[in-house]
């Protein structure tokens, strides 16, 4: 079945994923599962559809170990979109990014500026599937994967893009820099406005709130991004 599927994809006959999507009768069954086949820009009418095909994915090894496949929460047309690592383990139980320590941590700050996250954001990961033991993903995982996180951002078209840490920033941008370094800049990707923050797992695990500290730049860094949304939505 998997090699049928990769050999749909791999012959000149064959009608490529793009014609398939703008063909009315689109067969998601046949995006390949191998990885290192891209998943090409177009493919997906909408994120329902995409969401469906991603939660049945076998394009990477994660998929034998995760328990679900943990695509986004927030809203579809948001403004901002926010991008993590990877799903955690509660995030791999529940099926949704970002909802342990750390999201409800993520919680709290975009609250502090008046960010709902039903409605002002878009919330996903750069891989869909648990790391084992929440190691980093791979440039493999990363590269599996990496077809539906710009098919989020394309679908979302959001104003503003947010990399929580360096994996983040370095699996979508390619920047390689400490996130200490560029964390707070405004980052030019594709005609998109980007923005490097810090992840929320580092800052519970630097709880100070003192001036300088991670916790009070990633203060000034959502005050910034609140009134580049309210700039740019005319407020
Ligand atoms: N950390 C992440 O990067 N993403 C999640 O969804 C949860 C924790």
């Amino acid at each position: 079945m998997a090699e049928d599927q990769f050999s749909l994809f791999s012959t000149g006959d064959a009608p490529t994923q793009r014609e398939m999507a703008n063909s009315s009768a689109v067969d998601f069954d046949t995006i390949p599962t191998d990885g290192s086949v891209p998943i090409l820009p177009g493919v997906y009418p909408d994120l329902t559809t995409l969401g469906n095909h991603c939660r049945g994915c076998q394009r990477c090894g994660l998929a034998h170990t995760r328990t679900n496949v943990v695509v986004s929460r927030g809203s579809p047309t948001a403004p901002v979109l926010i991008i993590g690592e990877g799903p955690g383990q509660q995030e791999d139980e529940q099926g949704r990014p970002f909802v342990g320590k750390s999201g409800q941590l993520l919680e709290k700050i975009l609250a502090s500026v008046r960010f709902d996250t039903e409605q002002d954001v878009y919330i996903c990961n750069i891989v869909k599937c648990r790391p084992p033991d929440n190691r980093v993903p791979t440039a493999a995982e990363v590269a599996a994967c990496k077809g539906y996180l710009l098919e989020q951002i394309r679908l979302v078209d959001p104003k503003i893009i947010l990399l929580t840490g360096a994996t983040a920033l370095k699996s979508l941008l390619g920047v390689k820099s400490g996130i200490s370094k560029v964390r707070g800049q405004w980052m030019e990707w594709e005609g998109r406005l980007c923005m490097p923050i810090f992840h929320p797992a580092y800052l519970l695990r630097n709880p100070s709130r003192d001036k300088g500290s991670p916790k009070w730049l990633m203060w000034q860094d959502i005050q910034t991004v609140r009134a580049k949304v309210d700039e740019l939505s005319g407020n």
